[in-house]
């Protein structure tokens, strides 16, 4: 069975054609593991955000009105099929911007009632973590869940796909937000993660001693606006700018906190639950600084560790569809409903 699955929720344009194996008239979710991914295709709009150094929400949806009919295009012909095999659509609900959820969400519903397919809503975060079962349809359960965003901060127990316990999440900035903020103060680039990632390479991490931060009440929550602010503070006190020869060890050292703060959080979670494997996903989990200290970790715990491919980390449609394709097998007899809506928390 063949799902197109749409995500607008913030600023990328993605959509993206799975094939399940197994039988498409009462799948299994056993059945359905393991879909091949026959196209995911990603139109960032970085260029239209970069003067603002940070996402314009009307720009957004703009530019998702504009290009949404040609991703969703290119993801057919680089599939290889016609809209009439399809089976099943899936799209981003929320959490995100919504008047981007909203032209995905519409585009998606039109192209279901035309051909008569049911269309499955999907949780932008369920998205993030199932792009981990993606790659590993195995992996050991229950598991911890790290998700780091531009948009969020989170640590989940899962007791099985789709079965979530919030552990702890952050109570102002997301990580990737902290990045981006900082990038912008410098007047380094948008997205900071990734520009913060290239300038920061061959740096060194210990150079600029970032205190971690902790919640006063050592729960699992995470801070990082304190962390941003100290930055920030450094960044002003110190006449740092992008083109000071000490750049490179200050972005360093603040990716090098960033994701210690990230771990030590994993840590204490390990501790108090005892899962039998680690997820880390969400855009940040592209930063391979950040990639490396969780396997160091995990090593270090005796767990093993599953961090989706860089382009299933960031924002993509694969990851809505996979989470498609295991609510249709949970629930085969789904029709088609015309009133599901976007949310934007
Ligand atoms: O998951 P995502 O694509 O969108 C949200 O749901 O927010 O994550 C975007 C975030 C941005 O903050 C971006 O700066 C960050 O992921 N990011 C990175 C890297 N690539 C993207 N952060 C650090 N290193 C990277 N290589
Ligand atoms: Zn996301």
């Amino acid at each position: 069975m063949l799902v197109l699955a749409i995500e607008t929720s913030c600023d990328e344009t993605s959509a993206a054609v799975l094939r399940a194996n197994g039988p498409a008239r009462a799948p299994t979710e056993a059945s359905l593991s393991a879909p091949d991914i026959l196209s995911n295709i990603v139109l960032s709009q970085d260029d239209v955000h970069a003067p603002y150094g940070g996402v314009v929400p009307e720009l957004a949806s703009r530019q998702h009105i504009k290009t949404i009919d040609v991703v969703v295009g290119e993801s057919l012909s680089r599939a290889g099929v016609g809209l009439e095999k399809i089976d099943l659509y899936a799209v981003t609900q929320g959490p995100g911007l919504i008047g981007s959820l909203l032209v995905g969400l519409s585009f998606g519903k039109c192209l279901a009632y035309y051909f008569k397919k049911p269309l499955v809503g999907v949780n932008h975060l369920a998205a993030h973590l199932e792009a981990a079962f993606l790659e590993n349809p195995g992996l050991p359960l229950p598991s911890l869940g790290l998700l780091v965003s531009g948009g969020h901060t989170s640590l989940y127990y899962l007791e099985e796909p789709l079965s979530y316990k919030l552990l702890g999440r952050t109570r102002d900035d997301a990580a990737g937000e902290a990045l981006d903020k900082v990038a912008k103060f410098l007047d380094l680039g948008y997205p900071g993660g990734p520009v913060i990632e290239r300038l920061a390479r061959g740096g060194d991490p210990k150079k600029f001693p970032f205190a971690v931060p902790r919640t006063k009440d050592r729960s699992l929550d995470f801070s990082f606006s304190g962390l941003k602010t100290a930055a920030l503070k450094h960044v002003r006190a110190s006449g740092l700018t992008k083109d000071s020869p000490a750049l490179a060890d200050f972005l360093a050292s603040f990716e090098e906190i960033v994701a210690r703060s990230l771990l030590d959080n994993v840590r204490q979670a390990v501790d108090g639950t005892g899962p039998r494997s680690l997820i880390l996903c969400g855009g940040v989990a592209r930063n391979a600084r950040l990639r490396t200290r969780f396997q160091e970790f995990a090593r270090e715990a005796d767990l093993p560790a599953f961090i989706p491919s860089p382009k299933l980390c960031t924002d993509n449609a694969a990851m809505v569809a996979a989470v498609a394709l295991r609510k249709f097998a949970r629930q085969p007899d789904l029709a088609l409903d015309l009133d599901i809506d976007a949310y934007p928390r």
